[in-house]
């Protein structure tokens, strides 16, 4: 047990994916994982582990943004020794060429700051995803016939932006998407020695003003957990 994880040691699996939601969480646990079982009910971030295609897959709920991932993260890594930690959720779109529905792989993860800026200070770190894991998600995509873009996004700290000029700047340079999660599990992937990526649906758009029909959400979600537990067992 730790902290903020009910879990007993060999509860988690080396595989975990998070989502923001812990709802969904469940969700995908019942949906794609053989014999899953609750690991984790501390302040109701769910988590779950079970099987997939025979491998051991823990899905635990990371809560919204980086502090909050962090907590989970950390834990994850460093008391139950995670080793491919990949986050499913939800990002908006930047780009015109990138669509509602569209899954967005994110190579890098820029930010203004994140838990870990208390360590880099003046330093810009690059927090990017494990090569492996991109390229192996972006052949499931392929193969699943998904609209996919790899490319960097933004992990914001707040949803609610004052500061529509870094936007802006995002959008200039070719950021694909808007999240609040990703870059921290990037960096604690890279201090750790972990593999990491952030596997994202395009749920609302900044430039269109679009957002995802709920009806469409939980399939969007499902070709995500499929895209993320190919990536991990390639
Ligand atoms: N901003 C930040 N995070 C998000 C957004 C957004 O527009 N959409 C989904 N996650």
């Amino acid at each position: 047990m730790t902290v903020h994880i009910g879990a007993e040691k060999g509860d988690i699996a080396p595989t975990v994916l998070m989502p923001g939601d812990p709802y969904r969480a469940k969700w995908a646990a019942e949906t794609f994982l053989d014999d899953a079982r609750c690991i984790n009910e501390v302040r109701g971030m769910l988590g779950f582990t079970g099987t997939w295609k025979g491998n051991p897959v823990t899905i635990q709920g990371s809560g919204m943004g980086m502090p909050s991932l962090s907590i989970y993260a950390n834990e994850l890594i460093k008391d139950y020794d995670a080793q491919t930690l990949i986050r499913i959720g939800s990002c908006g779109g930047m780009q015109s060429h990138v669509k509602i529905r569209d899954v967005i792989l994110a190579m890098t993860a820029s930010t203004l700051s994140t838990p870990s800026r208390g360590i880099f200070r003046e330093l810009n770190f690059a927090p990017c995803a494990d090569y492996g894991l991109l390229a192996a998600a972006h052949d499931a995509a392929k193969e699943k016939g998904v609209p996919t873009h790899v490319g960097g996004i933004y992990s914001s700290d707040v949803f609610y932006d004052e500061r529509p000029d870094l936007n802006e700047q995002m959008v200039r340079h070719g950021i694909l998407g808007v999240e609040m999660e990703a870059a921290e599990l990037y960096n604690l992937a890279a201090r750790y020695g972990r593999r990491a990526l952030a596997v994202l649906t395009v749920s609302d758009h900044l430039i269109t003003h679009e957002a995802l029909p709920s009806e469409d959400r939980e399939k969007t979600f499902g070709d995500m957990v499929e895209i993320a537990l190919a990536a991990a067992f390639r």
